[in-house]
């Protein structure tokens, strides 16, 4: 949420220091962005759980106003209606938005408004580079200090790779770009070298005196940042956007942070690190959890030669067994206890109404019933989360991997729905596997594994072949997972 809150008022934010009356000076001004800062902590804190998040989201819509509240009340300004109508015309655009889109869009959204927070780096970059003065940016001489420059490029050449990535992964999420990576021939060299030209070009214009002498550096450092941000994410397939995205989210952060060093706001440097850290720390954890490496990540080419969203290979017919809705609502009746594994496939069909649905009947005749979310489970953070408390699935049937894998020893029944990669037994056993080394759940510890899916042919994104397919335990449910689960509610009625 904060990333989205960082985009909107980074103009209100980064208004010239010069205007403001007095504001690294005066303690009220520092005090009021402290107590936003905290508003943000707490925001972030509420965030880690389904169970406060919405609380979480209201400390950070406090902080955010805190913020620009302040900075519109302690500087002197001219234009305050043009400030209130941008202002209302992006917090209309912003909440039509948020009504309208769907949960399976979310990724693609978040990339789009990393653009804008990107781009908003870039222009207030520029902008202090324009009109120093205006940004109390000049020292005695008249001249900008060499260490406000560096900063200033900083921030621009983040801003700039947060901005045409972005665009990358939006466009490359929603289809609109295809998903596959486009590896050019020694994209390694070449991106090192365009990031060690645009280190050096920051030295040049930091070390330039005079804006006419020091005007091509920052053009060209400004050019190579935004073609950076083009050559780290083509190479990336459609299907590892989710991490790509949560890594520009962190560079984001770290633009805001950037310029806040350079116009002097604390409230600025406070957020974009905030963002920056957990944007870095969120995408850890989803690499660790994919068993990818992180450094691959920030170097782009992350997925490029990793199978990850392949088409699966001719698959060998292996026998197994089908079963019907009714098979699955007659022995769900006579187990004691069930665990659903929900995935992306229950996303696609939407089926998370249903299948509480078919829980609390099961509930209702003295089944107890647990839900395992895997931390990569779907195409997002959190993704099964949000869709079974949209379901109103209670919080406290709800597990991570890590406290509830050792139950399914003692589970009759492993309800897996949609859910393929996240199960799938090559990943402790396969070292091939492109998913070797992700902890998955063991399923094969059940007594009974039922599977839905539409076909044997589709693959999860991996795109690899799973053997709990295949296993003497469990029964195929080959239909689109909404429909099944309503045959199978229908049965247990
Ligand atoms: P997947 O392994 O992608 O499997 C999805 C399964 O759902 C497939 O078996 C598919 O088979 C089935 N399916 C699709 N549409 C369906 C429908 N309408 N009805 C019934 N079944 C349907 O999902 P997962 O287990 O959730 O694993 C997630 C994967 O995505 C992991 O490999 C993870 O690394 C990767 N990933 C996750 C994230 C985040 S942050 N969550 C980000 C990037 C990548 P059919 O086509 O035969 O139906």
């Amino acid at each position: 949420m904060l990333r989205l809150l960082l985009a909107a008022p980074f103009a209100v934010l980064a208004m010239p220091a010069h205007a403001a009356t007095g504001e690294t000076v005066n303690p009220w001004v520092a005090l009021a962005y402290l107590v936003a800062g905290v508003f943000f902590i707490l925001a972030l804190r509420g965030l880690s759980s389904p169970a406060t998040s919405r609380t979480g989201n209201r400390f950070g819509m406090v902080g955010m106003l805190i913020a620009v509240v302040t900075t519109l009340v302690t500087h002197d300004i001219a234009n305050l209606v043009e400030i209130l109508i941008a202002i209302a015309i992006g917090g209309l655009i912003g909440v039509t938005i948020a009504r309208r889109i769907a949960m399976t869009a979310m990724p693609e959204l978040v990339a789009g408004f990393h653009s804008l927070v990107g781009l908003a780096a870039v222009l207030v970059g520029w902008a202090a580079y324009l009109n120093p003065g205006a940004f109390d940016l000049l020292d005695p001489g008249g001249a900008i200090d060499p260490v406000s420059k560096v900063e200033m490029g900083l921030g621009i050449a983040i801003g700039a790779i947060t901005f045409s990535g972005s665009v990358i992964a939006f466009l490359k999420l929603s289809g609109r770009m295809s998903g596959s990576p486009i590896l050019l021939p020694a994209r390694h060299i070449i991106n090192l070298g365009t990031l060690a030209a645009i280190l050096v070009l920051t030295a040049f214009f930091a070390h330039t005196p005079g804006a006419e002498a020091n005007l091509p550096f920052i053009v060209a450092l400004t050019v190579a940042a935004f073609a950076i941000g083009f050559l780290l994410i083509i190479p990336i397939g459609g299907a590892d956007m989710p991490v790509v995205v949560s890594m520009l989210n962190s560079y984001s952060g770290w633009a805001a942070a950037a310029m806040g060093f350079t116009l002097g706001n604390s409230a600025m440097i406070i957020t974009g690190a905030l963002v920056g850290s957990s944007g870095a720390i969120l995408s850890y954890i989803m690499c660790r959890a994919m068993n990818r490496s992180f450094l691959s990540v920030i170097a782009g080419g992350f997925g490029a030669d990793a199978g990850g969203g392949g088409d699966g290979e001719a698959r060998e017919q292996r026998p197994y067994k089908q079963g019907s809705a009714d098979d699955a609502a007659f022995m769900l009746e006579q187990a004691e206890k069930v665990i659903v594994i929900p995935g992306y496939g229950m996303a696609v069909a939407q089926a998370q109404h249903t299948l509480r649905e078919m829980t609390d009947i099961l509930e209702e005749k003295g089944v107890e019933v647990k839900f395992a979310i895997h931390p990569v489970a779907g195409r997002m953070p959190g993704h099964m989360n949000v869709l079974l408390a949209e379901a109103n699935v209670s919080y406290d049937k709800v597990f991570e991997l890590e406290d509830i894998n050792s139950e399914f020893a003692q589970a009759d029944v492993a309800f897996i729905i949609g859910a393929n990669d996240v199960v799938n037994p090559a990943a402790k056993t396969d070292k091939s596997s492109p998913i070797y080394g992700m902890p998955v759940f063991d399923v094969d510890k059940a007594k009974q594994v039922f599977f839905i899916k539409r076909s044997m042919g589709g693959v999860g994104y991996a795109g690899v072949d799973n053997d709990v397919f295949y296993m003497d335990q469990t029964m195929m449910l080959l239909a689109d997972a909404k429909k099944m689960v309503e045959e199978i509610v229908k049965a247990l009625d």
